[in-house]
């Protein structure tokens, strides 16, 4: 099983691309650029820019067998299984030990680095706010998109979910300049360095999630 979920790891990712275009999309939400590295294997680009390898691969061999179009193909109802299965679960499952960890890094270091106990602030609201936005997706918003019949346009819900992901970015802005773009500082003891790692997976994932629903989730629906 683990040989076929690596099985995209050695190939150059001019030719994942090549054999499958529409996988090019889950690549891009992974902030990767399959253009300017398409002379690299998928291992090597996954090693620069600190990619978890054998989970990309995972979602790799998930979405070309799922629909061998990607995301792009995928229907109201796949799209929204999609977000609840893969972002909205990685913050239910990841959010209470980031607030845990937040607090024990502020707790056990905040007199010697200030802004731990500012960055636990933030965290402390921002995973309030996430954990509301999920369960607002999933119990009002979600039961529409993923209906193949609904097609009336409601631009205030769009809205409100929009204005919610931005006010969540503006945090995690935040956290970036705070932390330094997650890099802790020389010497940062075990808590600081698992809260900047947890930091940086949730931005990223944030990323992808976001990109999900702007580009394909939240237009589709518009477009209807
Ligand atoms: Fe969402």
């Amino acid at each position: 099983m683990r040989g076929r979920t690596l099985s995209f790891s050695d190939q150059l990712l001019m030719d994942i691309v090549g054999q499958h275009p529409a996988l090019a999309v889950l690549l891009e939400e992974w902030g990767i650029d399959s253009v300017r590295c398409g002379g690299l294997t998928l291992a090597a680009v996954c090693a620069a820019q600190q990619l978890d390898l054998v989970e990309l691969c995972r979602l790799l061999e998930l979405a070309h067998r799922a629909n061998p179009q990607g995301l792009a193909g995928l229907s109201r109802t796949q799209l929204v299984n999609h977000v609840r299965g893969v972002h909205h679960d990685y913050l239910r499952r990841h959010l209470p030990g980031l607030q845990e960890v937040a607090s024990l890094a502020a707790r056990l270091y905040g007199s010697q680095y200030q802004h731990l106990r500012h960055v636990e602030q933030i965290v402390q609201v921002l995973a309030q706010e996430l954990a509301e936005q999920v369960a607002r997706e999933e119990q009002f918003a979600f039961p529409w998109l993923g209906s193949e019949e609904v097609g009336a346009v409601d631009r205030w819900m769009l809205d409100s979910l929009a204005e919610e992901r931005r006010k969540s970015s503006f945090r995690l802005n935040c956290l970036r300049f705070l932390t330094n773009f997650y890099a802790p500082p020389s010497g940062a003891g075990e808590s600081i360095c698992r809260l900047y790692t947890e930091l940086r997976n949730l931005d990223r994932d944030f990323q992808r999630h976001v990109y999900v629903e702007d580009r394909y989730l939240f237009p589709r629906q518009l477009a209807a």
